[in-house]
């Protein structure tokens, strides 16, 4: 299955307005049309309301919290052709096994903003109309310079409005996704904070406090918000590879928020195959999308793998000491 993003952005990222399209460009409706016409079209379930009835020739998967995460339940109106689940990733993962026949098939994700957002680090590629032009806006495309590389472009012009018709592949590793969490991975996330204190500490952390200290993130997103990276094997089987939490910061030196990357941790067989690199690009993405300043993170003076990789994902020593008094 390839999943590839389609989205029509103009300037400033604005990609809609009021639930709906803030322009007429049937030049896009046709790209969009004879792209996705035959297969599988994925959606918020705003998007879905925006549309108001289900587009001919294609099995629409609507996401919503209000449904179970663990099945595709059909529509009750659309019974054969509109179905919903409770999570984007397992929605993907639900489509793959029921659905698709082979591994070039196209899923296309369809917007709106918070699918885009959490879908841009599991597609494989992105369609994406630029418009060259101002519309007022309340919905945007997120942040995905840093997760793609451009292919192909065509560019147009109907009714005075100029347009590129945008190609871009994924820079994701083979096999490899970083997703949000979602509170079936606190038990690797605990897992995974006992084994680096004691990794890179020696320090034995309370299980029962670590469950307690993860559950609250998962209560409470004031409190931050875990991303998971996942390495698919051979069998389609998703095992975890590795995690971090991303904490906000108000700075007012620079009038906005700095985001610091705490709980790092890949495990053992994982290092040095590029998992902290893709984990950091897919953090950068998500709050660059949410206008954060800059990311941060402390590490042991002594942890000389760590530092490299830190390095290499392009993060700099910073010129501060970390000083503390812990109660
Ligand atoms: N220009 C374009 O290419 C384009 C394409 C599509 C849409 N749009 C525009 O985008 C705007 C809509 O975007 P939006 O961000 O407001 O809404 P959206 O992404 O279409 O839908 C958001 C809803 O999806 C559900 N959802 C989100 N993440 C989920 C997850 N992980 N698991 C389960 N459900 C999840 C939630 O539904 P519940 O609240 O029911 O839980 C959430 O309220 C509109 O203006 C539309 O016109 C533009």
């Amino acid at each position: 299955m390839k999943v590839i993003l389609i989205a029509a952005m103009a300037r400033h990222r604005v990609i809609g307005i009021n639930n709906t399209l803030p322009w007429k460009l049937s030049a896009d409706l046709k790209r969009f049309k004879s792209l996705t016409t035959g297969h599988t079209i994925v959606m918020g379930r705003k998007t879905f309301e925006s549309l108001g009835r289900p587009l001919p020739s294609r099995r629409h998967i609507c996401v919503s919290r209000k449904y179970p995460q663990n099945c595709l339940t059909p529509d009750e109106n659309w019974p054969e052709q509109v179905f919903w689940c409770g999570d984007l990733s397992a929605a993907l993962r639900l489509t793959e096994q029921q659905y698709v026949q082979n591994p070039d098939e196209p899923v296309f994700i369809i917007g709106g903003a918070e699918i885009y957002t959490q879908a841009l680090p599991l597609a494989d590629a992105l369609e994406l109309t630029q418009i060259d032009a101002e519309f007022k806006g309340d919905a945007f495309f997120p942040f995905f310079e840093n997760l793609f590389a451009p292919e192909e472009t065509t560019a147009g012009e109907e009714s005075g409005l100029p347009y590129r018709f945008k190609r871009f592949r994924s820079l994701r590793p083979d096999n490899l996704i970083v997703r949000q969490a979602v509170s079936a991975d606190a038990e690797f996330i605990v897992r995974s904070q006992i084994r680096m204190a004691a990794e890179t500490e020696e320090l034995k952390l309370s299980q029962d406090v670590v469950s307690k200290g993860v559950e609250r993130v998962f209560q409470d997103p004031s409190k931050g918000e875990y991303l998971i990276a996942e390495r698919i094997k051979l069998t389609g089987e998703r095992v975890p590879a590795g995690c971090l939490l991303l904490q906000k910061e108000w700075s007012d030196w620079r009038n906005g928020v700095i985001e610091w990357m705490h709980s790092v941790y890949v495990v053992p067989d994982e290092r040095r195959s590029g998992v902290f690199s893709w984990m950091y690009k897919v953090a950068g993405a998500r709050v660059r999308s949410r206008g954060t300043l800059g990311l941060r993170l402390y590490v042991d003076r002594n942890n000389t793998p760590a530092r490299d990789a830190y390095r290499i994902a392009g993060m700099h020593a910073s010129h501060y000491d970390l000083f503390e008094d812990l109660f």
